[in-house]
């Protein structure tokens, strides 16, 4: 039987890896982009899927079309690249700012332009990876925020504009997740254990985590939700007024 084509980007590492890994693992056939390919490719080479390695800033349509000669056809985009550059708003340089919009809203965009007409064919899903930055602003990382904002934003409107073709569009918001993009904290031990401890489910998220949410969204099982971002936050973002000192507060 042939499998269901998937193009992701950034999957060469962090919670692309763990994408790659559950949509793999549940039959469909991963095209994994990278910017470093040798990540592409030995996260493909792991998934049975294929490396299409390439910046997502360069030709976006071009590399959507390569992902459609190859397997044939298309059911999925998940927009995952994104980057952070860190800096106070006051001192965000205008290089950063370009290179923020270009990576996470700009190519993001082109991409899912360019698959509408694959998804509409195939009656396909696309799903953007936000962040709890989004609705939580994340001070000291520059223009992420703003462009995690554009991102749910853009899901939203997608949606309302693609659903009656047919073509759902949906987001996961991540919160602390364990990555590449966030080793500097958790290879701190006293960090890491302050922080799974502000945690509700008291874990850090693992890549995993984001993959099987992703995996719901593309499924038939979410076949009538679209528009929606759904944070995968291990009930963080519930904790904003427990963390408010009260002299009623009862302990534990
Ligand atoms: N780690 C977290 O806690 C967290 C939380 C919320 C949201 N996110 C979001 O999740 C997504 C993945 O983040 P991560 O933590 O896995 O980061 P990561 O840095 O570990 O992985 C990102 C991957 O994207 C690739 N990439 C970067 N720019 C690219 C480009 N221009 N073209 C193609 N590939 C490119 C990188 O090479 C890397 O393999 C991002 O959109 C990020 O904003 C992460």
């Amino acid at each position: 039987m042939n499998r269901k084509s998937v193009l992701l980007t950034g999957g060469g590492s962090g919670i692309g890896e763990g994408i790659a890994q559950v949509l793999g693992e549940r039959g469909w056939h991963v095209l994994v982009n990278d910017v470093n390919a040798e990540a592409a490719q030995k996260v493909a080479k792991a998934v049975k899927g294929t490396a299409l390695p390439g910046d997502i800033r360069n030709q976006p349509k071009a590399l959507l079309e390569q992902a459609v000669a190859i397997a044939g056809s298309l059911h999925a985009l998940v927009n995952n690249a994104g980057i952070i550059r860190r800096s106070n708003l006051s001192e965000t340089t205008e290089a950063d700012l370009d290179l923020v919009y270009d990576v996470n809203i700009k190519s993001m965009i082109l991409l899912s332009q360019a698959a509408l007409p694959h998804l509409k064919a195939s009656g396909g899903a696309v799903v953007n990876v936000s962040s709890i930055a989004a609705k939580h602003s994340q001070t000291g990382a520059g223009f992420y925020s703003m462009s995690k904002a554009a991102v749910s934003a853009f899901t939203r409107l997608a949606s309302a504009e693609w659903g009656p073709s047919g073509v759902r569009v949906n987001g996961v918001a991540p919160g602390l997740i364990r990555t590449a993009m966030a080793e500097a904290v958790y290879s701190v031990p006293e960090l890491f254990e302050k922080r799974r401890m502000m945690m509700p489910l008291r874990r850090i998220g693992a890549p995993v985590d984001i993959g099987r949410v992703v995996a719901f969204l593309l499924s038939e099982d979410a076949s009538y939700v679209t528009g929606q971002v759904i944070d995968v936050d291990g009930g963080f973002t519930q904790t904003l007024i427990s963390l408010l000192p009260h002299p009623e507060t009862p302990k534990g």
